[in-house]
């Protein structure tokens, strides 16, 4: 994807710049041709050479050269670029993009450019929370702009928290995927089963592997977003970039979902429909007669979701079938208030839970049903990433 595009890369003045450079040596490593502009305090940060050096080409970072008189023409370099990614993003830089200051080389070419602009903040906790920064963020987001999210961790002031810049990885997942629409947008999944404790060696568990839920994090990622995978007990690993919380029961589950805010959900877990009313606090010895356990309701979590879901918020369920499994699926969707219900069919040869392949239907609020052929579980993550993206994405 950025093989041969052309990246004009802002620069301004925050510690965060010395990362530039790495991000300069990996957009050429991708096959990108790259020219540096910068503000007037970043060169205080990072020194001109060192990114010429990377990018193999002039910086700009006045108007016109003072030795030879020449003018560096801001109109050709955004003509030039494919893309202006800004990174790092200062408050100042950002201040004066939504509000129409051009006060220096940098912020003319990025009033200039007619294609799209990245931009990924970078400055102290306070400072990034202020209102009147987090204001300007959205306004440029308004004009368009696609921001990249900065990250949470320790800040050069050694303030800990929000505000730090995105890593280069990121940065370049972000600007790498096919479209934006998805950077900056939190995506919960669900996935795996849950277990119930009855005493503390046993439980009431089901098949489920969390091989959907995990494929579908995989897709979501490759996207730009940010996943927040909650998942019952699996042998799986997460998908580096992916933000795991492992939970145990549907309970757990139910407290991390209510925890953690997206805008898009999609509950894949086989959450337990019943808990065990009261768990041994011991073993529970073997005895002759019969034994009963008594079960009490657990909350259903996608329909939580649904309850509450906002205006642009996008919610998917599943749907596990053995009989009459359009008509169920459909009930269930409006029941839970989803936009979308993912049907699998236990009828269906090789499809379901544990195996690798699936066989689905995905229905949607709008009565457009599609009927999908068994396919890998990580194709059909993707056929279900296709399908949000087209209904809530547009
Ligand atoms: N689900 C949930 N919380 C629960 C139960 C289910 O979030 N306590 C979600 C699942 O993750 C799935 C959807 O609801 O996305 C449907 O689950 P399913 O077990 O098929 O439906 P139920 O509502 O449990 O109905 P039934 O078992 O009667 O078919």
């Amino acid at each position: 994807m950025l093989k041969g595009k052309n990246v004009l890369l802002g620069i301004s003045g925050s510690i965060a710049a010395y990362k530039s450079a790495v991000l300069c040596r990996e957009l050429i490593k991708k096959g990108a041709h790259v020219k540096v502009v910068m503000t007037p305090d970043a060169v205080g940060f990072i020194t001109p050479l060192t990114l010429s050096t990377l990018s193999k080409n002039p910086v700009y970072s006045e108007y016109s050269d003072a030795k030879t008189g020449e003018w560096n023409n801001h109109v050709e370099l955004a003509k030039w670029a494919d893309f202006f990614l800004l990174a790092p993003a200062t408050q100042n830089t950002i201040a004066k993009m939504a509000n129409g200051i051009c006060d220096n080389l940098l912020l003319a070419a990025y009033f200039s450019m007619q294609n799209k602009t990245f931009f990924a903040p970078a400055m102290d906790l306070d400072m990034f929370k202020h209102p009147s920064n987090q204001q300007n963020i959205k306004r440029l987001e308004g004009f368009d702009n696609v921001l990249i999210p900065s990250e949470s961790g320790e800040l050069a002031s050694g303030l800990v928290g929000e505000g730090r810049m995105a890593e280069v990885e990121s940065i370049i997942k972000a600007i790498s995927s096919e479209d934006s629409s998805w950077v900056g947008k939190k995506v919960v999944i669900t996935a795996g089963p849950t277990y119930e404790a009855i005493d503390p060696v046993r439980f009431i568990g089901n098949h489920s592997s969390g091989k959907m839920g995990f494929a579908l994090a995989e897709k979501v990622l490759n996207k730009g977003a940010e996943v927040i995978l909650i998942s019952g007990p699996t042998q799986l690993t997460a998908p580096n970039g992916a933000q795991l919380i492992k939970v145990k029961s549907a309970g757990e589950m139910l407290a991390a979902v209510r925890g953690n805010k997206a805008n898009l959900y999609i509950c894949a877990a086989a959450v337990a429909d019943y808990t065990v009313a009261k768990p041994a606090n011991q073993k529970i010895k073997k005895k002759t007669e019969d034994l009963s356990l008594e079960l009490t309701p657990t909350v259903d979590i996608l329909a939580e979701i649904g309850a509450h879901k906002k205006k642009g918020d996008f919610v998917v369920g599943f749907a596990l079938e053995t009989n009459n499994e359009l008509e169920n699926a459909q009930t269930k969707m409006e029941r839970k208030n989803c936009d979308m219900m993912v049907l699998n069919s236990l009828r269906d040869n090789g499809a379901g839970f544990g195996g690798d392949n699936n066989k689905t239907t995905i229905l949607h609020k709008d009565n457009n049903v599609v009927d999908f052929e068994l396919k890998s579980k990580s194709a059909v993550a993707q056929d279900i990433i296709d399908s949000i993206q087209l209904k809530w994405l547009g």
